[in-house]
């Protein structure tokens, strides 16, 4: 079955195509994929500005579409099936993707379904020939949520644990605008702190002792408070000449910090489930540092933890295909409505 997959949630366009009967060992299934990131377009403002966002991705959709057909040396009558992303996201850019796949699907006579966002990040690692297997717990670390799962199967999520404030990819890109470093912040970060030491500066820890939830605010003042007092760091507010060591230093122990709570909670979720599987999922989850701890901690309860290629940690359209792909093995497909769902819970 080839599914073409859409992902218009946010400031990514990504389209790719799932081909079930190509999955082998070193081929995911994945037959293409293009992704255009509208992050350029957005600097100028500081931040996503929804309406820019929607006119973008109608205005990419088509030549995508013709782009990823080449690519994969496809016809549209090839394709089988269409996902797209449902939400949650920004309403005006979730109803581009919806109502480009849904009448593309109409028009091919083929089944449409759309899928969470939140979903196809937590399936992404299971594409290719040796998934890891259910049960498991998942880490789901992005630019809007930090949640840790249950997964028992597709579509069988208990949250155990999530944030009550900023996600871990919100806290990363609030710590690199301090440091005066480009969105989006989390590889920027990791980047700098390549060359730093981690145990530079101590830095909290936040609700540690306190169940499976996670609140990363007082990180963001922790580093602003931080940034302010240390000479030579070179953020907002501090006008000394910077010092590219005392700013890899601050980079290092703020992802150190990051890392170490996400670690601790994770090692608290595998032991309240018991279960020796974490899969972890989204554009936090393509951190080196975060992807070396959990495999140095997780070895000591005998554990062990799965992930994806870094270009299907981030937003793109091949998760959204496989989610797709899963939901349409399972019965499931879309009716001819269309209905987005900007907020929408796990
Ligand atoms: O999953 P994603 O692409 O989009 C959302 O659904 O939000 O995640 C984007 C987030 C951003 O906050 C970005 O800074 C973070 O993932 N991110 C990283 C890394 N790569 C992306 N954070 C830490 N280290 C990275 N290497
Ligand atoms: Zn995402």
């Amino acid at each position: 079955m080839k599914v073409l997959g859409l992902e218009t949630s946010c400031d990514e366009t990504g389209l790719a195509i799932f081909d079930s009967e190509q999955i082998s060992s070193d081929n995911q299934g994945l037959v293409g994929q293009v992704l255009y990131s509208q992050i350029e377009l957005h600097a100028l403002y500081g931040g996503v500005v929804p309406e820019l966002a929607s006119r973008d991705h109608i205005r990419k959709l088509v030549p995508l579409l013709n782009e990823l057909l080449d690519q994969c040396d496809m016809k549209k009558s090839e394709i089988d099936a269409i996902a797209y992303t449902k939400g949650p996201g920004l309403i005006g850019a979730l109803m581009t993707g919806a109502l480009f796949g849904r009448s593309l699907a109409y028009g091919l006579d083929i089944p449409a379904i759309g899928i969470h966002h939140m979903e196809g990040h937590l399936l992404a690692p299971l594409m290719g020939a040796n998934p890891p297997a259910f049960p498991f717990v998942s880490l789901l670390v992005s630019g809007g949520h930090t949640l840790l799962i249950a997964a028992r199967g597709v579509g069988q999520y208990e949250i155990l644990g999530e944030s009550i404030d900023d996600a871990a990819g919100e806290c990363f890109d609030k710590a690199a605008k301090m440091l005066g470093l480009p969105y989006p912040g989390g590889p920027n970060i990791a980047k700098l702190a390549e060359t730093g030491n981690q145990n530079a500066y101590s830095l909290p820890r936040p609700m540690l002792h306190r169940g499976l939830d996670f609140s990363f605010s007082g990180m963001k003042t922790a580093v602003h408070n931080l940034i302010k007092d240390t000479p030579h760091s070179g953020g907002s507010g501090n006008s000394a000449e910077s010092n590219p060591q005392v700013r890899a230093d601050i980079a290092a122990s703020f992802q150190h910090a990051v890392v170490d709570t996400l670690v601790r909670k994770c090692v608290k979720a595998l032991k309240q489930v018991d279960m020796s599987r974490l899969v972890i999922a989204g554009g936090v989850s393509a951190n080196t540092h975060l992807r070396e701890t959990l495999e140095a901690e997780l070895a000591k309860i005998n554990a062990t933890v799965h992930y994806a290629p870094p270009a299907l940690c981030t937003d793109n359209g091949a998760m959204i295909a496989y989610a797709g792909y899963e939901r349409l093995q399972a019965g499931q497909s879309d009716d001819l409505a269309v209905s987005c769902v900007p907020r929408w819970p796990m």
